[in-house]
């Protein structure tokens, strides 16, 4: 019999729960469940919720590189971690009441997207210059990278991964207009030999269109491509074809990117982005053929380990569990997921599923904070609360209005905290993923809500750590499961 590597990955997830977690009895089961309480909380040493100056993974990362010709895997890292090798002076590394304000202007982006489908029409079509530029804005800065490699011959850039959006981009030389600092060498055409443009009227070129929501616009006879996000960072410049080389055995020739010569925001010294979204220029859709819109990731638990992007189908795990992939009206670029519960300290919060159904749900690998329909947010907020009544709450943090002082204890209990999807999915959330701590004075319960009911849901990346999280664009359907990575 062989020993899977779910099994594997399993084993690992509880001998590092037992290392950090008490499992403590409860003394007398509540009146409102059959099962002792142990059950419905997870026990969290304090001092572990402080993220790791060292980056703890170097195994997971050599298994992850053992793994690559197997499974078309590639590591994942948190943009300022330890384990990142963009290691940005102190001082660029923004705070949490930062990131949190950043991840508010991406939602905002999403919903104004989805509610008008307005796009980003103020791109104006021949004139970089033009471009609004704002100073320190970036593409919401909990995100999370993996390193590829472009050109021939390859060079490997650090490029920030995000399920919203579609249009790979690169920085590249000459950086006509402007480049932002980046950790890799900047990426030179003509130091290529597969680079070449995409010509104005291609096909290609017309399909930007609906993948950026910009007009396509022309520099002689080469296509630019202009993508904007929520947070008014962007990225100009030609689009080409390169080779592109996520593993040795995973190449792809003709690959459309966008060979960025205006670039602004930043993006925590990334030298680009990776789009996964669904639109026929991402990169699932590229490469369809081979990997039939298959891709799948674990976000690590703390910034100080790694997890993984697959492509295809090799590799996922046997327990993963399927819901419907559906569309949003509007924002076909997304994945949407059919969000219909939450539960508490096991119990199940009595919220209608007319909440849920209102704005629908979409999963989104670059929103940090999961957004709630505010109904439902109120209730998941009134039952944590309520079942966090011992400990001293703190001063809220940006958009978190449920923080809890914890400096006077050594370990904490908290309520286990379970997503429902369609088709009976149940995801329960890390640990990791249900508090978002700003030192151990400041810890709070990580999630939002909307300003309304109608806004789409959104299931961020806070929420996804340690799940392994499959993409299934050929099937329909998003898949969940645990213990993916540690
Ligand atoms: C791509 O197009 C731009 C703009 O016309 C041009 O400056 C550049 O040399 C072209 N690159 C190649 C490899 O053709």
């Amino acid at each position: 019999m062989s020993i899977s590597p779910a099994f594997l990955s399993a084993n690992k997830l509880l001998v590092y729960l037992c290392l950090i977690v008490f499992c403590w009895k409860e003394d007398s089961a509540t009146a409102e469940s059959h099962q002792p309480q142990y059950h419905h909380t997870h026990a969290i040493h304090v001092a572990s919720l402080l993220p790791s100056s060292v980056c703890t993974s170097a195994a997971a990362a050599a298994a992850a590189a053992q793994g690559w010709d197997q499974t078309s895997s590639l590591s994942v890292v948190h943009k300022h971690g330890a384990c990142s090798q963009l290691q940005q002076e102190k001082a660029n590394i923004p705070t949490h009441a930062e990131i949190l304000l950043q991840d508010e202007a991406r939602v905002k982006s999403i919903h104004s997207k989805l509610a008008k489908n307005l796009g980003l029409t103020n791109v104006k079509q021949t004139d970089t210059a033009n471009l609004p530029a704002k100073d320190g804005s970036v593409v919401g800065s909990g995100n999370y990278i993996v390193t590829v490699g472009l050109g021939t011959p390859k060079k490997d850039l650090s490029l920030i991964f995000d399920t919203g959006s579609d249009i790979t981009w690169a920085q590249c030389q000459p950086c006509v207009k402007f480049c932002y600092k980046q950790k890799d060498p900047i990426f030179s055409p003509s130091l290529s030999s597969t680079y070449s443009n995409v010509s104005c009227g291609s096909t290609a070129c017309n399909a930007l269109a609906s993948a950026t929501g910009n007009s396509l616009s022309c520099s002689s006879s080469a296509c630019v491509y202009g993508i904007q996000y929520g947070d008014s960072s962007f990225s100009v410049g030609f689009f080409a074809k390169e080779k592109l080389t996520l593993t040795s055995r995973d190449v792809f020739g003709d690959f459309l990117f966008g060979c960025g010569q205006n670039n602004q925001g930043l993006f925590g010294g990334a030298a680009g982005l990776l789009g996964l979204g669904r639109d026929k220029l991402s990169l699932p859709s590229q490469t369809a053929v081979k990997y039939k819109k298959i891709f799948s990731y674990c976000l690590p638990s703390s910034s100080s380990s790694t997890g993984f992007l697959r492509f295809g189908n090799g590799g996922i795990s046997k327990s993963v569990k399927f819901t419907t992939l559906s569309t949003i009206p509007q924002g076909e670029s997304f994945y949407g997921i059919n969000m219909i519960g939450i539960s508490v300290g096991g119990k199940k919060l009595s919220i209608s599923a007319s909440v849920f159904a209102a704005g629908g749900a979409i999963i989104d690998s670059g929103t940090v904070i999961t957004r709630l329909p505010p109904t439902a947010y109120s209730a998941l907020r009134s039952a944590f609360r309520r079942q966090m009544k011992q400990y001293p709450m703190a001063q809220p943090l940006s958009i978190l209005d449920t923080c809890y002082d914890f400096s006077k204890y050594s370990s904490v209990r908290i309520p286990r905290i379970s997503f429902f999807f369609s088709r009976g999915v149940e995801v329960p959330i890390n640990p990791m993923g249900i508090l978002y701590v700003n030192g151990i004075s400041q810890v709070c319960l990580a999630f939002a809500g909307n300003s309304d009911d109608s806004d789409v849901a959104i299931f961020g990346n806070t929420q996804q750590k340690t799940l392994e999280v499959v993409y299934d664009g050929a099937r329909g359907r998003i898949g969940f499961g645990t213990g993916g990575c540690t």
